[in-house]
């Protein structure tokens, strides 16, 4: 059997990339080594076993050499960011997957199962519940809201403070062009799947962490950044209050995940969250960090927020446990895999992007006023 993993040069298809040679599959790789996940270009970690395709999903003489001969597609690749550059989460996201299922049809190729990298994002703002009026989709929180310094969502009918739920597969509201994207991918996915009978299945992915994360990639958030800053001795910044909630797996089960939905026909046709099941503050999450890390960095509450930001994001995993998967590895297994990893591999880099810089400098990340 062969894969085709795209974006299979990045931390999850990497990680992906491995498993499935030592399964005995034959492993193909497609991916652009976008600058800014790879500016030292292609990763050490790419195994030399796997077939490298230096191209871009969106690409279709490229995608199509890339699909010739290929039994599963693993669809990892994606553009991920705060940024501003709105058309390109579609192009990159939602597109490559239209085309992935374009070319599929189009030449008859023998895909047997496809798998798309879907996100928690398609929450947008997540479910709550008030105790008089009962559960509902919020919008974002408002602005005005936001610079007053009132973190937590309310309820439409009665302002008072809701209580966040875990997030079901069965409601979805994106609002930020990441989100959309990947909803639109899911719902292409499945769609074009169903419709032609391509078993497919979207894993709507917790955030993920674990050795190999970019050190340099915006996106990949918290842990290499408080990391690096903690292994520095500089102080961990800490967006609104400290109290949002977040919902932390680590890569290795997301590769379980990945492995048990391709066994299971029962998956194909649906979305599963692939979360930890557990509820981290940002604030207790700077704590374990300071307590794995010996630093003299102390913790800096910023009251700065970032446009569009959830206020509550944990997943339920209640569907993909009944298929039989189970996280196994909790948040101190994360940060230990972590650090060690980049201890192992030379130390934090001298000169790193500096992400809130970029997003202050963009209007992304803005101030409260209190
Ligand atoms: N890491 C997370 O916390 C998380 C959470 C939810 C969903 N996801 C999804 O999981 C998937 C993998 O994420 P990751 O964390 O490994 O990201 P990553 O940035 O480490 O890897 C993505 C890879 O895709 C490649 N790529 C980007 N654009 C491409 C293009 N146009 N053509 C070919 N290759 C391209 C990049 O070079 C990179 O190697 C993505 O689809 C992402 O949206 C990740």
């Amino acid at each position: 059997m062969r894969v085709l993993i795209t974006g299979g040069a990045g931390f999850i298809g990497g990680h992906l990339a491995d498993r499935f040679l030592r399964e005995g599959f034959q492993v193909r790789i497609l991916d652009s080594l976008e600058a800014r996940v790879h500016p030292c270009g292609r990763p050490s970690y790419v195994p030399p076993a796997a077939e490298f395709i230096h191209g871009d999903v969106t690409h279709r003489d490229v995608l199509l050499s890339a699909l010739r001969g290929v039994d599963i597609v693993s669809h990892q690749a994606a553009y991920q960011d705060y940024m501003p550059d709105f058309s390109r989460f579609l192009r990159v996201n939602a597109v490559s997957t239209a085309l992935l299922f374009e070319l599929i049809i189009g030449h008859r190729l023998p895909v047997k199962k496809v798998i798309v990298a879907s996100s928690q994002a398609v929450y947008g703002e997540g479910q709550y519940r008030c105790i008089d009026h009962g559960d509902f989709q919020p919008i974002p929180r408002a602005s005005r809201q936001l610079k007053r310094g009132e973190w937590e969502v309310i309820c439409p009918s009665c302002l008072s403070v809701a209580q966040p739920m875990p997030l079901e597969e069965r409601c979805n509201n994106p609002y930020n062009q990441y989100a959309v994207s990947k909803l639109a991918q899911e719902k292409t996915a499945l769609g074009l799947g169903w419709l032609h009978g391509i078993p497919t299945v979207a894993l709507r992915y917790s955030i993920t962490q674990g050795k190999r994360q970019s050190l340099y990639n915006h996106y990949s958030g918290v842990c290499r950044i408080f990391c690096s800053r903690a292994l520095q001795n500089l102080p961990l910044v800490i967006y609104e209050d400290g109290h949002q909630t977040r919902d932390f797996v680590h890569v290795d089960d997301v590769v379980e995940a990945n492995m048990m939905v391709l066994e299971k026909d029962e998956a194909n046709g649906q979305s599963f969250n692939v979360g930890s099941g557990s509820s981290t503050t940002i604030l207790d999450y700077a704590r374990n960090v300071l307590a794995r890390i010996p630093s003299l960095a102390d913790i800096d509450v910023s009251n700065e927020y970032r446009r569009g930001d959830n206020r509550h994001s944990v997943s339920s995993i209640k569907k993909l446990m009944h298929l039989g998967w189970k996280p196994q590895r909790p948040l101190a297994v994360i940060l230990n895999d972590f650090v060690e990893w980049i201890e192992s591999s030379g130390g934090i880099p001298a000169r790193l992007p500096d992400a809130a810089a970029e997003m202050r400098a963009a209007g992304v990340l803005l101030s409260a006023e209190n």
